[in-house]
């Protein structure tokens, strides 16, 4: 059976022949590579967060301080990273966090159907957002046999959010992820000083022209008054939710339903009491509010509080292989990862996309092979402790 390390003896092997990697395995370099390839807008938007960026660069830096002690003499010969997602097996805990600007990272501006054709090809599943350039039933439609989750950006019009889930309930998606922290859009500066906002240019909003509900609410169709629907969606975009919301989301689907965006452990708590079917542990990469705390660093607690009642999943800052495992040490049963599979697509599509997760994978099960843990289990028993106190 392949493992997901033998991807670095393909690397060498090719290597033998005179050819090196077409797109660069580790994330520093990638995200050079593609800062190099994007339009300067696109690359702000998805380089770019929330007010100065100390929350976002926190998320990823502060893996730094979480080191793991390996164990000798185990047989690691053979490594299961395989993880749970609602009863379908994953090969592993990776997944591809929703980036609401997928659609735009490719030339062609399908980047969503590119996104979802790596998922296809890797086994790592899509997690789409509801901001996208193709329309929902168009993505999970390229994902093959790898399942797909949706994204809910819950709009202010009830209908709406009723039609859009029960589309991806109807389109085969496993799970609603609901975002919390994204009813209004936090103080982006580098966006700021160059006026730009995807949205409000008419990208990434198939989900909405596509849309029964939505199109009942213009007088005119998308095609013939885009600038009226833009404002229509500006409009409709961004229901508060509080934690009474939570029967009403729940009576629109039978899917289970992931709150995304819960940072506090007493919030974690309350997601499962309300009836949540798994916890999302994220400040939205630092792109919301600045001047949280390192999502990795706040893991521990709300996995404490979590205490395995329901899935806790996690992102924030995840740039390699060696991030992924010390995310699962620390109590998270998935891993979402963000920016980089944007750069991925913007340098090479759906096998830059497959590419950066390959990276990912084969650091993540190199890793166990060396430290001697053989399975998630034993990642999770080997922990993961702070190096800086
Ligand atoms: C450009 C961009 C767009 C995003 N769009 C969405 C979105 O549509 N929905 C959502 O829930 N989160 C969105 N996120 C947040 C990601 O799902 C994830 O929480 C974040 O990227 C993790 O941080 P990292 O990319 O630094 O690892 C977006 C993030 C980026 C970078």
């Amino acid at each position: 059976m392949a493992q997901f390390g033998d991807y670095q003896l393909a690397i060498y092997g090719a290597g033998l022949e005179g050819v090196t990697p077409r797109w660069p395995v580790d994330a520093a370099t990638l995200e050079r590579r593609a800062a190099a390839a994007m339009p300067a807008d696109l690359l702000s938007y998805v380089q770019g967060g929330c007010g100065d960026e100390r929350t976002q660069r926190a998320n990823a830096e502060a893996f730094g301080h979480w080191g793991m002690v390996p164990r000798m003499m185990v047989d690691c010969s053979r490594r299961d990273l395989s993880a749970d997602l609602f009863g379908a097996r994953l090969a592993s805990p990776l997944f591809l966090a929703p980036i609401g600007v997928t659609g735009m990272c490719t030339q062609d501006a399908h980047g969503d159907l590119a996104a979802a054709r790596a998922a296809a090809e890797t086994g790592v599943p899509l997690c789409a957002s509801t901001l996208a350039n193709d329309p929902l039933e168009a993505v999970i439609a390229e994902s093959g046999d790898t399942p797909a989750l949706f994204q809910l950006y819950t709009p202010r019009d009830r209908d709406l959010a009723a039609s859009l889930v029960s589309r991806a309930e109807a389109a085969g998606y496993r799970a609603i992820v609901v975002t919390l922290d994204t009813w209004v859009t936090g103080w982006r500066p580098r966006d700021l000083n160059t006026a730009n906002f995807p949205q409000l240019r008419g990208h990434v909003l198939a989900n909405y022209f596509s849309d029964p509900v939505f199109r009942r609410l213009l007088a005119r169709p998308p095609e013939e008054d885009r600038r009226a629907a833009i404002m229509t969606w500006a409009a409709t975009f961004g229901q508060v939710l509080t934690w009474d919301d939570l029967p009403w989301l729940r009576s629109l689907t039978r899917l289970p339903i992931v709150l995304k965006g819960i940072c506090h452990p007493d919030d974690a708590r309350r997601a499962i009491d309300g009836g949540a079917d798994a916890v999302y542990l994220s400040n939205h990469g630092g792109r919301q509010a600045n001047g949280g705390i390192a999502a990795i660093d706040l893991l521990p607690e709300v996995a404490t509080a979590v205490a395995g009642r329901v899935p806790l999943w996690f992102d924030g800052g995840v740039r390699s292989g060696t991030d992924v495992i010390k995310a699962v040490a620390l109590g998270a049963d998935l891993v979402g990862v963000g920016r980089p599979y944007s750069y991925g697509l913007a340098l090479g599509g759906a096998a830059g996309c497959a590419h950066v997760l390959r990276c990912l994978l084969a650091e993540a099960d190199l890793l166990m092979a060396v430290n001697g843990w053989p399975t998630l289990a034993a990642v999770r028993d080997a922990g993961a402790r702070r190096t800086d106190r």
